[in-house]
């Protein structure tokens, strides 16, 4: 109830106006948010290499609403994997990119805009020496965001695929996207999402997500196993076996800021773990998800409200 109170939230302009608006949001931002600059985004994968980790950066931003502003986006992730190249961090960081930033929801050909600045992005990504993941959004864009990944994947075969256990379609999706090389993400969702397309009741999105696991592992493609979630991690680990995966032959993934101690813990028993971090100072909608996920963080958000 709450969840999905902030996820339409997440939506509002009026909302977001007196969210943005209130001086101690900045701080509680602070914990999933690694900074405004691509300065930040630099430390923060330094530190985290330091830890043994690796990261996936995403230049905040969504629902773009004309081309212009998409341009823009594609320029900054441009700059971004330049910057990364020459501070010898292609290694240590790859890019999460979102469709709608590059345009994909303009009502004309936004498909063929978002293509075309995604392709620009891979191009860089490819001359800096690392890859790019799509991510994925709610159920109305997963199509044509499928269409766009294999149109990339023609000349960039190692462009990642994020799919959502939640969605009744994503076993389905998970068999298509099994096939050598192909790299998926595998994330439970965060979207709010209607009965018809998603499950609506954690234990069948955590049992689908298992079910996920056990696809992507049997098959011939790289698992990128995204959650925090300690069963779905013990899960992943117990299928990476059985499927004779080797730590590296995967990995896990969780977000910046959320259980930082697991991280380093999985990288000290030898697995290869990618953190995905933002930055930029477009964070209302990425913040209000992580809020929805977790009555918790809203109390925390509230008591740093009332602190004040
Ligand atoms: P679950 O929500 O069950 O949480 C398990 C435990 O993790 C909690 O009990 C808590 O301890 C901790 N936890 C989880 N969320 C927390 C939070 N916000 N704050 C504090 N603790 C928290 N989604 C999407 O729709 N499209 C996408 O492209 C991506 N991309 C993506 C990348 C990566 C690397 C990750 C880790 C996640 C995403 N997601 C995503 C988000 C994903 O769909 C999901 O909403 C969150 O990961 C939370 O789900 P968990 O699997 O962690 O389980």
């Amino acid at each position: 109830m709450l969840s999905s109170i902030l996820l339409k939230a997440s939506r509002s302009p009026g909302v977001r106006r007196a969210v943005v608006g209130f001086p101690v949001t900045r701080r509680v931002v602070d914990r999933f948010v690694a900074g405004e600059s691509v300065e930040s985004a630099v430390r923060a994968v330094r530190a985290l290499r330091a830890d043994g980790l690796t990261a996936t950066l995403d230049h905040l931003g969504e629902d773009t609403r004309d081309a212009t502003q998409a341009t823009a986006i594609r320029d900054a992730y441009v700059d971004l994997l330049g910057v990364l190249h020459r501070a010898g961090l292609a290694d240590a960081a790859e890019v999460s990119v979102k469709l709608s930033a590059l345009g994909q929801s303009l009502p004309v050909q936004g498909e063929k805009l978002a293509l075309e600045n995604a392709r620009a992005i891979c191009e860089a990504a490819e001359a800096a020496g690392t890859t790019v993941t799509l991510d994925m959004e709610d159920h109305t864009t997963i199509d044509s965001t499928l269409r766009i990944l294999y149109e990339l994947r023609q000349d960039y075969p190692w462009v990642g695929a994020v799919l959502q256990s939640m969605l009744r379609r994503t076993p389905d999706d998970c068999r298509d996207l099994a096939g050598p090389g192909s790299r998926v993400r595998l994330v439970k969702g965060a979207y709010a999402e209607p009965a018809e397309v998603a499950h609506t009741h954690k234990p069948d999105v955590d049992a689908a997500y298992e079910s996920c696991v056990e696809i992507l592992m049997a098959g011939g493609g790289y698992p990128m196993i995204a959650s925090h979630d300690p069963r779905m991690i013990e899960a992943a680990a117990h299928a990476a076996k059985a499927a004779g995966r080797a730590p590296g032959e995967y990995e896990f993934q969780m977000l910046y800021g959320i259980r930082t101690d697991a991280q380093r813990e999985l990288a000290r028993e030898g697995e290869r773990v990618r953190i995905y971090v933002p930055f930029g100072t477009d964070w209302y909608g990425y913040f209000m998800r992580r809020l929805a996920e977790r009555p918790a963080n809203v109390a925390f958000f509230l008591r740093a409200l009332i602190g004040r």
